[in-house]
C-alpha cells in the first residue's frame, strides 16, 4: 500500500519524504489555500521537484470542460510528475468523464479522478481510463455511507474487471481512517500529515522507551560503581 500526503507544506513533505513515508503528493485548491500557497503554477513545480519521480496531484479550478483541458495541458508540461486533479462532476452536476478519457486516451496525460462519493462515480472513472480514482471517505461518512465498504466494492470491481485504476483514499478525518482504509483494500491513502505523527505515536510506546532507557542509564551507573570498587 503507498502513502500519499496531502499536503503543500514543502516542509511537511520533506520531513516525511525523509522519513520514507511519501509515495506522491495530491493537493487541490483549498489546500493549497491553507498551506499558504497562492501562486499555483510555484508551488506545483515546487512540490513535484521536491518529490520527483513520484506523482503530485494538482487540480483543475474551473467548471468548462476546454478550460480543464487547457489547464490540464498547461500543468503537465511544469513537469512530468504532475498529475491532473479533474473532479467526477463539476459543480453543476455535469459529467466531466468525457474530458478525463481525451486525457489518459488522446494526450497521454495522467488524470487523478477526485470528489468521488459513491460506487457509480469511482467505477465510472475507472472505465474511461483514469489513472487515479480518489475516493473522499470522509465526506462519504459526513453523509452517512459506509466509505470502507464503498473502497472495498470498488477494490474488487477493479481487480475483477482488469482495470489499471488505483483507488486513492482522501479526506482523512481521524488516525484510525487510515487503517480502515487500508483494511478496505485501498491502494493509496493520502494523508493530511497531522495524522502522521497521530499514526506512529503510541502513549504506551513512549513509557516502554522510557524505561528501556532509565534501565540503560541504572546499568551505566551500576557498571561505574562495579569499576571504582575493582580498583580500590
Ligand atoms: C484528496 O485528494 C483530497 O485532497 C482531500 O483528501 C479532500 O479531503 P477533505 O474532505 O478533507 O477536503
Amino acid at each position: 500500500m503507498k502513502i500519499f500526503l496531502d499536503s503543500a507544506n514543502a516542509s511537511e513533505i520533506r520531513k516525511w519524504l525523509d522519513e520514507g513515508l511519501v509515495d506522491g503528493v495530491t493537493t487541490n485548491p483549498s489546500i493549497m489555500l491553507n498551506d499558504g500557497v497562492y501562486d499555483l503554477e510555484r508551488g506545483a513545480r515546487q512540490i513535484a521537484e521536491l518529490i520527483s519521480p513520484r506523482p503530485v496531484s494538482v487540480e483543475v479550478t474551473t467548471n468548462d470542460h476546454e478550460e480543464m483541458l487547457s489547464q490540464a495541458r498547461t500543468f503537465s508540461r511544469w513537469a512530468l510528475n504532475i498529475v491532473v486533479k479533474i473532479p467526477v462532476i463539476n459543480e453543476f452536476g455535469v459529467s466531466s468523464l468525457r474530458v478525463v478519457r481525451r486525457l489518459e486516451e488522446e494526450e497521454n496525460i495522467r488524470v487523478n479522478v477526485t470528489a468521488c462519493l459513491s460506487y457509480g462515480q469511482a467505477t465510472l472513472a475507472a472505465k474511461v481510463g483514469a489513472t487515479y480514482v480518489s475516493i473522499f471517505a470522509g465526506r462519504v461518512s459526513d453523509e452517512g455511507h459506509d466509505a470502507s465498504r464503498l473502497i472495498r466494492m470498488t477494490a474488487d470491481w477493479l481487480t475483477q474487471w482488469g482495470y489499471k485504476a488505483e483507488i486513492i483514499v482522501g479526506s482523512i478525518r481521524e488516525a484510525i481512517n487510515i487503517q480502515d482504509a487500508s483494511d478496505a483494500g485501498a491502494h493509496i491513502i493520502t494523508v493530511p500529515p497531522q495524522f502522521l505523527y497521530k499514526y506512529v505515536d503510541h502513549k504506551y510506546s513512549r513509557d516502554t522507551v522510557r524505561g528501556f532507557n532509565a534501565d540503560a542509564r541504572k546499568a551505566l551507573e551500576r557498571m561505574g560503581e562495579l569499576r571504582a570498587q575493582v580498583k580500590t
